[in-house]
């Protein structure tokens, strides 16, 4: 089907054929179908950066990004105009929780009928066995130009793809860049210049339009404008912010999103001569309790939130927790805050009565309560030796208590018991934790509760 202008067709070796072969077209009005001839206008869609996002967390108001949102706005454009593209780093990292949000992601992103998604770095830092696998499970049709086997060099995807759009060829291929030091074992990063150069040449005769997305920094998207005068449009994601507007390069434009697939660009395109130009564009916040949820990504994040719950021991053994592979107990321990109640009475009545004792709770109400993200953060050391790992095998560690910001309390407990059956006085360093504003931000970082302040935080829980 996506072959069905066979490139033998319109034999267009020059831009400067593109012009008369357009002209044609118009004239004869031989065309009627729309999807025969070359398309007015264009929108382009570019999302990246997107590492594992699937949804808001709901932490703090206004946030942005997830696929229920992207997906609403991107069915919006007609689908013979839209061309929606990803420049890559979707991972968030290899290990089990991490490549399961991948895998949740790209189902999704297949779903909403990407046209090329490029292999970023965080692609790039995984080990080749893990990407291979990343890559047969998905459907999405990725390209990219220079991340190779380290053995052979060979090529671990699709070096460019051709997207039609009515006779319109666009010709799209993908870039990153990677320290070797930071590839994945048996992955290789070559120089996107290097590497562009023989792709471009054989773009340049099979394609109208050249698109690289490129996952590296604006520095290298400008040599890569400059040394290719055929690229016609560039889109990256290696960069502090996201674009709110697309930018000249000799003859190209840029455009960048970053940030965990937030803001998403929209670039539409008019068609113009022999030529497509970038005739408005916008970095679009997708804001996500102001846009319409997709009901097909709501029901993928809801699978997502199943294999959670029944993979749950697996992912905790996976992030760390020694207890469920059987280790043996220690002197410190998590132990809980009921054990504190008899001697700080007064500290768990302040406690009792802020956010901190119902924040589980609140993943309940979320269905996110086996997400180990979320946990790390809304109970007692999930992801920590002797922390929470589930309502059923550890109901005294759900919520945030003493032992989140004070630390392991086993020994300290076992010192003042000692203590007071001597009636002698504790006088060796305390075996808690300090607990410093630092402390804090741990959880309450800009992501989770942007609008944190210890001064003002504090004095609502003081004990
Ligand atoms: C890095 C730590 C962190 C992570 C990870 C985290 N949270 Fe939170 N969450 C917080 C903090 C801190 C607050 C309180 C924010 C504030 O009041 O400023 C909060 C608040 C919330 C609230 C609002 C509670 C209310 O009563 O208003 C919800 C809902 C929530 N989180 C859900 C989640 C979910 C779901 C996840 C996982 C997808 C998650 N959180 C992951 C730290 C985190
Ligand atoms: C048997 C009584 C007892 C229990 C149970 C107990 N504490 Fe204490 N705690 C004390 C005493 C007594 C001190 C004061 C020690 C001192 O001044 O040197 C103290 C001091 C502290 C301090 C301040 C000094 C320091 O070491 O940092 C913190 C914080 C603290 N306790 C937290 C906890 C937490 C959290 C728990 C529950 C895990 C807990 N305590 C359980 C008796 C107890
Ligand atoms: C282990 C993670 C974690 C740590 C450490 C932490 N918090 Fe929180 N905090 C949270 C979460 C999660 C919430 C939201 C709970 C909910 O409503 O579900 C929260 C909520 C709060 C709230 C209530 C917010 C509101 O406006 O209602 C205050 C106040 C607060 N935290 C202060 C602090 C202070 C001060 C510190 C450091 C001394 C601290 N927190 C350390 C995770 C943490
Ligand atoms: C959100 C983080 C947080 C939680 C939860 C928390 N504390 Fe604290 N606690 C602090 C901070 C911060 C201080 C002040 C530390 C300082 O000024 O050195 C403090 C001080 C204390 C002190 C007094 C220490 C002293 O030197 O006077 C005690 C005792 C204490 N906490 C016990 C508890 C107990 C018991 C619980 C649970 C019922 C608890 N805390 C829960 C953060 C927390």
């Amino acid at each position: 089907m996506a072959l069905q202008f066979s490139t033998n067709k319109i034999v267009l070796a020059a831009s400067s054929f593109v012009l008369a072969g357009l002209l044609a077209i118009a004239f004869t009005g031989g065309c009627k179908s729309g999807s025969a001839a070359y398309p007015d206008r264009l929108t382009f869609f570019l999302t990246g950066d997107s590492r594992g996002y699937l949804e808001p967390c709901g932490c703090r108001r206004d946030q942005a990004g997830g696929l229920p949102g992207r997906a609403t706005l991107m069915r919006a454009a007609p689908a013979a105009n839209r061309v929606i593209l990803d420049a890559g780093n979707l991972t968030p990292g290899g290990r089990p929780y991490e490549q399961m949000k991948t895998h949740y992601l790209m189902d999704g992103m297949s779903k909403i009928g990407y046209d090329a998604v490029n292999l970023g770095k965080t692609e790039a830092g995984l080990d080749l066995n893990t990407l291979r696998q990343m890559i047969a499970q998905s459907h999405l049709p990725f390209v990219s130009a220079n991340v190779v086997a380290k053995r052979d060099g060979a090529p671990i995807v699709e070096t460019s793809r051709i997207v039609t759009r009515g006779r319109l060829r666009i010709g799209v291929t993908g870039v990153t860049a990677l320290d070797p030091i930071d590839c994945g074992p048996g992955v290789d990063v070559k120089p996107p210049l290097e590497a562009l150069s023989s792709v471009i040449n054989t773009l340049k005769g099979s394609s109208d339009y050249i698109v690289v997305l490129a996952f590296v920094d604006e520095s290298t998207q400008r040599q890569i404008a400059a040394h290719f005068p055929e690229v016609n449009c560039i889109l990256g994601g290696d960069v502090p912010q996201s674009s709110n507007t697309t930018q000249d390069a000799n003859r190209a434009f840029l455009f960048n999103v970053t940030d965990r697939g937030k803001i998403m660009g929209e670039i539409d395109l008019k068609r113009k001569g022999n030529g497509y130009y970038a005739e408005s564009s916008r970095g679009i916040k997708i804001m996500g309790d102001q846009v319409a949820k997709d009901t097909a990504m709501l029901a993928l994040i809801a699978r997502y939130k199943d294999e959670l719950r029944d993979r749950r021991y697996e992912l905790a053994s996976a992030e760390g927790m020694e207890r469920i592979s059987g280790a043996a107990s220690t002197a410190d321990e998590f132990v809980g805050g009921t054990a504190c109640i008899s001697c700080h009475h007064d500290a768990h009545k302040v406690y009792e009565a802020s956010g901190h004792a119902h924040a589980y709770t609140t993943l309940v109400k979320k269905n996110s309560q086996y997400d180990p993200e979320c946990l790390s953060c809304h109970t007692v050391g999930y992801g920590l030796y002797s922390g929470f790992v589930d309502a059923q095998r550890t109901p005294q560690f759900e919520n945030i208590q003493c032992e989140s910001c004070h630390g392991r309390g086993k020994e300290h407990i076992n010192t003042m018991q000692a203590a007071a059956a001597t009636g002698s006085k504790v006088h060796k360093p305390s075996t808690l934790r300090p607990v410093t504003p630092a402390t804090c931000i741990r959880c309450h970082d800009q992501e989770n509760s942007e609008n944190f302040h210890y001064a003002t935080f504090w004095p609502k829980i003081a004990h």
